[in-house]
């Protein structure tokens, strides 16, 4: 496995090995990996001859008070951990050689990023599209990897590339979860021993959503309710936002019916975490 710090390299890297006729998977990251990085890298790894992970906290995605400074970096260890599930080639930047002094384009997705994160984040997803457009450009990838974890990201990135034509296809992965539930992030470095107990209160509640579903409760508003008493019983909690949208275009619905997905954002202490559930009935 190499690591690549510029983008002529891993250009020179793409063309010789297309030409070679092999096919290119790529997973875009903020490193700091987990097992949830690993099962798309392990994924694209099925899939492609050649697997190319980006790691690169990107700055363009945070906004002014939230943690680009702190964001947890470790690319020595994650070489590690990439090496070990067969990635071929690590992409890992410094901020100027992919950000060139001057530049004045955004990609911008419309509709889809007012809603969920979009809304509590303002700019955030401006930031994403325009990197991962970056990342696809210089990559040039058949098959490129997102997880469901941030299932408003797959979505927006999905909408990008049949709007801009990027030829390449989105593969969405589940959550990957700890043993307790919690879904696997880098940021659950950020939780103290009591805050890391309290964070399950996202899966616990998510649970019972699905169990009220499952009762045959088709009552949204209903739903999101119990949703809320159960997350404001945890002191350390603090709801960002309790969403029961369409899963195709976030749009809020009364009735629990066909496509939905339950999305959540809480703060625990500090700790801004997300998780969601998709269900399909009939
Ligand atoms: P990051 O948070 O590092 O996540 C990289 C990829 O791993 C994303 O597609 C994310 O959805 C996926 N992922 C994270 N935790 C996961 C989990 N528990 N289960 C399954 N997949 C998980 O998302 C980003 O970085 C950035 O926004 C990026 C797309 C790289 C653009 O900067």
């Amino acid at each position: 496995m190499e690591i690549f710090k510029t983008i002529s390299e891993i250009r020179k890297y793409v063309k010789q090995e297309r030409r070679a006729g092999k096919t290119i998977g790529f997973v875009p990251t903020m490193g700091y990996l987990h097992q949830g990085h690993l099962t798309l890298m392990k994924e694209a790894k099925k899939d492609n001859d050649i697997v190319i992970v980006s790691i690169f906290v990107n700055p363009t995605q945070f906004g002014p008070t939230e943690d680009y400074e702190q964001y947890p970096r470790n690319l020595e260890y994650d070489a590690t951990l990439a090496k070990e599930v067969g990635v071929d080639i690590i992409l890992a930047p410094e901020v100027e050689e992919v950000y060139l002094k001057g530049a004045v384009t955004t990609v911008r997705v419309d509709g889809l990023t007012d809603r969920l994160c979009g809304a509590s984040r303002a700019g955030h997803f401006d930031g994403v599209c325009t990197i991962v457009s970056k990342l696809f450009n210089i990559v040039n990838p058949d098959k490129a990897y997102f997880g469901q974890k941030d299932a408003q990201q797959v979505l927006v990135i999905k909408k990008m590339v049949a709007d801009l034509n990027f030829d390449l296809e989105i593969i969405t992965v589940s959550i990957v979860r700890e043993a307790d539930g919690l879904a696997m992030s880098s940021r659950n470095k950020y939780l103290n021993q009591k805050e890391r107990e309290a964070a399950l209160v996202l899966y616990r509640s998510l649970q019972l959503a699905e169990q009220l579903v499952a009762a045959g409760e088709t009552d949204a508003k209903l739903i999101k309710e119990e949703i809320i008493k159960l997350i404001n019983q945890e002191p350390l909690a603090k709801i960002d936002y309790v969403e029961i949208v369409n899963q195709d275009n976030l749009e809020d619905i009364n009735k629990i019916q066909g496509e939905i997905l339950i999305a959540l954002a809480v703060y625990i202490g500090e700790t801004r975490l997300i998780d969601n559930l998709m269900l399909e009935l009939k």
